[in-house]
């Protein structure tokens, strides 16, 4: 007698290619009220920041603290994958004064670990290093090579770019401690050319020579939207991960919005420049790899009724119990026209992924649930165990 019911199952490598994040900073100037009240401003901001996984907002002003959350409304109207915000607190040794945003997709597979302000030396003794506080915040992501970083957001005071530059690396080595990684970056509008940091001081800036610190936007680009030629706006990272495989070479660039004209539309130099004096900058972070899908193993397990497996359920064959292992094929990919043949059968077929269990690497398992076992199942049954050369059996 054939048994009642089969369940064959495949065990494959998942063909999934994570997507890569796209990582920016964004000096959108003196954002407040009045800012936030310019409809045609706020669609193109809001166009703007939608391209971004995670974007560094600088140069929030706002007494209030609302314009900002009236923006990530309208970012987030309508999105599938919506951002969350991170917001630090009013910053500046003067009445007027800044906020830091980190607008982030956790959707993207992004987390936030932990944040807290760059403690600076006390405002009151006249002994603190930066006009505002870096504001750091340290992130996990799931979806990308590098799992897990920390990113320093900072608005450096143009007329103290020199120092407030060199005085980075004591950024950079407080993050590493309390973070307790080495994977850090410092982004934002440094100020950091042009007549605020003349060539001549250039040498005197030990983290822009140390091997050890990559400046991802270099001396050359222009990062504002007037006709100045200035590269104010930087990422400066530590931390190997980040150069061997963590950003996509050459991504990191200026997004000229306002040449964009099939995402933004055409916009003039006025408009452009109400929104800002700024281009964001921006580079993208690795997705993860995975192997495209190929199949390693082919498990056939038949089993009657009253065995182990329920017909529709997915089971883990590596530690399920109860699934005999009949044949093995390795190395091989899976056809398209031979899973159409198992297809053009009364079969159902589901891929599960399954996280990480091996060496990072997404397994998948593909199950196939024979939902009656008649002439044409079973043929079936046997033209697979042909096309994999599978001694196959049936288990009794
Ligand atoms: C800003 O407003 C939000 C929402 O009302 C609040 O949670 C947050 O603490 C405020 N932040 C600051 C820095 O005032
Ligand atoms: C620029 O574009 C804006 C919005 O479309 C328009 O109102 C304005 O008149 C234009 N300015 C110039 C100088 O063309």
């Amino acid at each position: 007698m054939k048994p009642l019911w089969m369940v064959i199952l495949f065990t494959v490598w998942c063909g999934v290619y994570a997507k890569d994040l796209r990582i920016g900073a964004f000096n959108i100037q003196v954002f407040g009220a009045t800012k936030s009240s310019k409809a045609d401003v706020m669609e193109i901001l809001v166009k703007i920041i939608r391209r971004y996984d995670l974007i560094l907002i600088q140069e929030i002003r706002d007494v209030k603290n609302t314009s900002i959350y009236k923006l990530l409304d309208q970012v987030n109207t309508g999105q599938s994958e919506p951002f969350q915000t991170i917001l630090s607190p009013r910053l500046g040794r003067t009445r007027s004064k800044e906020q830091y945003a980190f607008f982030y997709r956790p959707g993207s597979g992004l987390r936030i670990n932990e944040h807290y302000v760059y403690d600076d030396g006390s405002e009151r003794l006249g002994t603190d290093k930066f006009e505002r506080e870096p504001f750091i915040v340290s992130f996990s992501s799931d979806n990308t090579e590098m799992s897990k970083f920390g990113l320093a957001g900072i608005h450096v005071d143009p007329d103290d770019a020199v120092k407030e530059i060199a005085h980075l690396q004591s950024v950079f080595r407080d993050m590493k401690t309390r973070l307790q990684t080495n994977d850090v970056m410092v982004m934002g509008d440094l100020n950091a050319d042009c007549s605020y940091v003349p060539q001549k001081y250039w040498p005197m800036i030990e983290l822009k020579s140390d091997p050890a610190f990559h400046w991802w936007i270099t001396d050359d680009v222009d990062t504002t939207v007037k006709r100045t030629h200035c590269a104010y706006d930087r990422f400066i990272s530590t931390g190997q991960r980040w150069t061997d495989n963590g950003v996509v070479p050459g991504s990191a660039v200026v997004y000229k919005f306002d040449e964009d004209i099939p995402y933004i539309g055409v916009i003039n130099d006025t408009m452009a420049a109400a929104v800002s004096d700024h281009y964001p900058i921006e580079f993208l972070l690795k997705g993860k790899q995975y192997n495209v899908m190929k199949v390693f193993d082919v498990f056939i397990a038949l089993v009657t009724k009253t065995g182990s497996l329920t017909v529709g359920s997915t089971y883990d064959v590596s530690r399920d119990l109860g699934i005999y292992e009949y044949g093995i094929l390795k190395g091989r990919v899976l056809l398209p026209e031979e899973l159409q043949l198992i297809m053009n059968h009364e079969v159902s077929l589901s891929i599960v992924p399954q996280k990480n269990r091996y060496n990072g690497v997404q397994r998948c398992i593909l199950t196939m649930a024979v939902s009656r076992a008649n002439v044409y199942t079973w043929d079936l049954l046997i033209t697979i165990c042909e096309v994999y050369s599978l001694r196959c059996k049936t288990g009794r």
